[in-house]
């Protein structure tokens, strides 16, 4: 059972929260209210940037089209497209932190 903990800006704003079968990260955020933006939700905007600060290895490999707009964006290895990433069902801890030019202000706006 994969726990998924997204980071706030202050620690107490972290949201930990678990995906039992793994699954797209975009309809996890959505349906938990993860403190992660999003706008085109199809790896052309790269709002939904995330780092992966822990266990990359829980999610799927990039597909074709993040692979490019990651590349695009200069953003290393271990970042993700929250609209793209897939997490893989088992168990594991995957530690995220949006990157996105609204993810501050999402961040502080929810879990408070
Ligand atoms: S929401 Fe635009 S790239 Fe993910």
């Amino acid at each position: 059972m994969p726990t998924l903990r997204f980071a706030g800006l202050r620690p107490e704003l972290d949201r930990i929260v678990e995906a039992p079968a793994g699954g797209q990260l975009v309809d996890i955020c959505d349906a938990l209210q993860a403190p992660v933006p999003f706008s085109c939700r199809a790896a052309s905007c790269g709002t939904c940037v995330v780092r992966v600060l822990e266990g990359a290895e829980h999610l799927v490999r990039p597909n074709d089209d993040e692979a490019v707009l990651l590349a695009l964006m200069g953003q290393s290895e271990s970042c993700r497209l929250a609209c793209q990433a897939e997490v893989r069902a088992g168990p594991g801890r995957v530690h995220l932190q949006a990157l996105g030019s609204e993810g501050g202000r999402a961040r502080e706006g929810r879990g408070a």
